[in-house]
């Protein structure tokens, strides 16, 4: 049950706008490993970690002990001083990047993350067009929901850039969803191609490698790669946003762009949401001639707080050190599968997609394409009396289910959630 009286007072304190799931919202208090207790004592298997910040595992005693032994001795000096914590995961983050010469610059979100990389490529490009994706999300400040394709979450359309919106990113809905791979990707770069043709030289394409917000939509592998080579030939550069993609959620690589790999890495990839496992971290990584292009200082006061990156130490040793990019292939590659076969005998199901620990299960009225998003909190509803948690999303009216759960996820854990979502789909026909 709700505790009203904190319900009540949340409504009267915090905007409207602020959306909460559920009927009858819950107060989450605690959580180990893949699950998360109410207020009231319920237990819950959490498939969306908290949007996907919890990545690694509720209460991971390395994670923990870290936080605490680094709160102990200092938690924040500004990046004014020397910062060791700091430094050690910048060297990491930009080793694994994958960008040669790799500078790294730590921020507090996701949208402080690509506010960065609009900046960087806006000045270092002397543009402010922007490409970017149809049904992309990118964050919550004045430019990045600028550059942001999903109504639903586009409160302005004021922006201090001018956006162009791509095809692409959707691959089973939209003009050329009925091409082949290679057909869709020929369409979309042919389009690319012809819109350049239009317009004043843009800075940068950004684009997720799997939109999250979206509703886990994603194009075919190498699409990214075509538009690369396209944007390369005029010095376009392409930011990676890989708020949600990155570090093994995919299962089948580190990061999302290396599902679009051929033309090598992106030129800005920005970073945020797990990494932490919880603690708030986000991230820009550039090659150097970007990062440094700018003339005037900048700082994020929070950015590289000692206590996040200790977490973040903590956590990125721990997901490498347990393969749980493997974990997210192996147990993804299961659920997904048995997530089909549900999907085959439900009417209201149009498609499950994505890829290892990021599924998206899209919701019609049976027998249209017409997306139902009434279905979809009534699965969330039937999914937490079962006691499950999942997340909504999906750009035609938030309509898609989506799991995402902490990546140590175990085989067990992955059956009972697909069999409490089984019945939560059952119990809407
Ligand atoms: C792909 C993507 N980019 C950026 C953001 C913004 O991150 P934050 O909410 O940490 O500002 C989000 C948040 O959902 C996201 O999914």
């Amino acid at each position: 049950m709700t505790d009203k009286d904190l319900l009540g007072r949340h409504r009267a304190v915090l905007p409207d706008w602020l959306a909460l799931y559920y009927r009858d919202p819950l107060e989450i208090t605690h959580g180990e490993g893949r699950h998360v207790w109410d207020a009231a004592g319920n237990k819950y298997l959490d498939f969306f970690g908290g949007i996907l910040t919890t990545m690694t595992a509720h209460a991971l005693p390395e994670v923990t002990k870290a936080v605490s032994e680094q709160a102990g001795r200092i938690i924040h000096s500004s990046t004014l001083y020397l910062n060791r914590p700091m430094v050690e995961l910048a060297e990491r983050v930009a080793q694994l990047s994958g960008i040669p010469d790799a500078r790294v610059f730590f921020t507090t979100s996701g949208t402080e993350a690509n506010d960065t990389a609009l900046m960087l490529a806006t000045t270092y490009r002397r543009s402010n067009t922007i490409l970017a994706m149809r049904n992309s999300y990118h964050g919550r400040s004045f430019s990045a929901v600028g550059i942001t394709g999903n109504r639903g979450w586009s409160p302005t359309s004021l922006s201090p850039l001018q956006t162009l919106y791509v095809h692409g990113g959707v691959r089973t809905r939209g003009p050329y969803a009925s091409l082949g791979d290679d057909e869709f990707i020929a369409a979309c770069v042919d389009d690319l191609t012809d819109l350049l043709g239009h317009t004043r030289p843009p800075a940068a394409l950004i684009a997720e490698p799997i939109q999250g917000v979206g509703g886990f939509t994603s194009p075919p592998d190498g699409l990214y790669a075509a538009f690369r080579e396209v944007l390369a030939e005029r010095g376009i550069l392409w930011i990676a946003d890989e708020v949600q993609t990155g570090w093994g959620r995919t299962g089948d690589h580190f990061w999302g762009w290396q599902a679009h790999a051929s033309s090598g890495p992106p030129d800005i990839l920005t970073f945020a949401k797990g990494i932490g496992n919880g603690m708030s971290i986000g991230g820009v990584v550039a090659r150097a001639e970007i990062m440094n292009c700018l003339d005037a200082n900048s700082i994020s006061t929070f950015g590289g707080t000692q206590v996040t990156m200790a977490a973040g130490l903590a956590n990125l040793s721990y997901l490498l050190e347990h393969d749980l990019q493997g974990n997210a292939r192996r147990v993804g590659g299961l659920l997904i599968e048995r997530l089909r076969a549900v999907a085959a005998q439900t009417p209201g199901v149009r498609e499950v997609r994505g890829r290892g620990l990021m599924i998206g299960i899209e919701l019609v009225k049976p027998g249209t394409d017409q997306a139902d998003p009434d279905a979809a909190s009534a699965v969330m509803e039937a999914a937490r009396e079962g006691g499950l948690l999942l997340g909504k999303g999906g750009g035609h009216n938030t309509s898609a289910l989506r799991v995402a759960p902490p990546l140590s996820l175990t085989v067990a854990e992955a059956e009972e959630g697909a069999a409490i979502l089984e019945n939560a789909l059952r119990s809407i026909q």
